[in-house]
């Protein structure tokens, strides 16, 4: 049985990877989930799985080496999947001390204890063992709005404290892959969207505020392109990268999907209006006047896109959920948690249930 440390298990995308996981091999896997339980953090995201005899939730900080070093001690670990970051680029230009602390010496952190406890004496590793650093298409900078792609051989150009402690994250991969062998994979992925995301990133607030009636805040002119990637394809991609990719090399993930923020938000409107039943009370408060142009984004980077051949050509992965079914999956989903979203909103999901956990 194949044992999965997963970083930042408890944040949008670890959850719905641990959730895959679990669908995909049942009793075949364990996974431990670390998470330092930030803002970012919610443990409800995990309540279907919380009591699998094949899972474990341990609190502690990636930045706290002995509490690392301590779960490789106690467990043979054969997996790193390693999420855990913070991951908001506005909260990196308003504080992003945290961001090199948690980015860049947390994966630091991750990658020496793996490399302790799986370097043999004679400086190879025990065989099987993999690494897999989950980062962002942010690393390359911005495209111009007329063409070209991110592959992986574009040079890292980031912008914002967010992008460049990602980048810096990637490079310490980099560096432990070339200067010891050390077994790990990087993917680099663009905007994820889908279930437990937390509404401080566009899609979630946008559904949550249009459903309350209150402003939908559009930075800039609003023609700013994300490549928006449903999150299970997402998690799919790490896994297949992790067992059918090349160690040692990058995959890019995208979507295929590039919208500009303003059509993201239109979108959203149009498919809330078709999916609110008539005599539902929010259907009335759902509009496009509440469009609200603000002040743009510091050093805001005009547009992203994957080119993602290099994932699909060597492990024939692709993206399975088109845009329009996977905004409407993602309403529905919203629709049916409002409680999730509510207790988000309030901080209650930080007082009652991530408190019933300790390390
Ligand atoms: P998120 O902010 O939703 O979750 C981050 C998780 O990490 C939270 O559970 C948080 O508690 C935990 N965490 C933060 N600091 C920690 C620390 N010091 N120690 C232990 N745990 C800590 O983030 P997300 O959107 O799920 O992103 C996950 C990863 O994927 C990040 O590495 C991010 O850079 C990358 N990524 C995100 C996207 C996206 O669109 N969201 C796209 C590409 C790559
Ligand atoms: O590209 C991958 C990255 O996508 C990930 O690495 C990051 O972790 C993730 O947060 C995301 O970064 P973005 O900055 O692209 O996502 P965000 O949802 O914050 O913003 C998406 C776009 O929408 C961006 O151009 C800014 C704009 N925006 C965002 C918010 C929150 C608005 O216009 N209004 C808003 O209120």
């Amino acid at each position: 049985m194949r044992t999965y440390l997963v970083t930042g298990g408890a944040g949008f995308i670890g959850s719905n990877y641990i959730h895959y996981m679990f669908r995909k091999y049942d009793n075949e896997i364990r996974i431990i989930n670390v998470d330092a339980l930030t803002y970012a953090g919610n443990l409800e995201n995990l309540k279907d799985i919380e009591n699998r005899d094949n899972y474990t939730f341990v609190k502690a900080n990636i930045c706290d080496k002995e509490a690392i070093a301590k779960i490789f001690a106690e467990n043979d670990i054969d997996r790193v999947v390693h999420f855990a970051a913070e991951s908001h680029v506005d909260r990196s230009i308003r504080n992003p001390e945290v961001f090199v602390q948690t980015n860049v010496l947390g994966t630091a952190v991750m990658l020496n204890c793996a490399k302790n406890a799986w370097e043999l004496p004679d400086g190879t590793f025990k065989p099987g063992k993999k690494f897999l650093h989950v980062s962002t298409d942010e690393v390359y900078g911005s495209l111009s709005e007329d063409g070209g792609y991110f592959y992986e051989t574009t040079p890292y150009a980031p912008h914002s404290p967010y992008s460049a402690s990602k980048a810096g994250s990637d490079m310490l991969v980099k560096a432990y892959m070339d200067t010891y062998h050390f077994p790990a994979n990087i993917t680099n992925c663009s905007n994820n969207y889908g279930p437990y995301q937390f509404p401080e990133k566009l899609i979630p607030l946008i559904i949550n505020n249009a459903l309350h009636g209150k402003k939908l805040p559009v930075y800039g002119d609003g023609k700013n392109v994300r490549d928006w990637l449903y999150v299970e394809d997402h998690a799919k991609a790490i896994d297949m990268v992790q067992e059918q990719g090349r160690l040692f090399e990058t995959y890019n993930v995208g979507g295929h999907n590039e919208k500009q923020n303003i059509q993201i938000i239109e979108i959203i409107i149009e498919t809330l209006q078709e999916m609110l039943a008539d005599d539902d009370p929010r259907k009335a408060l759902v509009s496009k006047d509440l469009i609200t142009y603000v002040a743009d984004r510091k050093g805001h980077d005009r547009r992203y896109a994957i080119a993602p051949d290099k994932i699909k050509e060597e492990i024939g992965w692709y993206p399975e959920t088109m845009f329009k079914e996977g905004i409407k999956k993602t309403i529905a989903w919203y629709f049916e948690h409002e409680d999730w979203m509510e207790r988000v909103t309030s901080g209650d999901y930080q007082k009652y249930y991530n408190e019933m956990y300790k390390a």
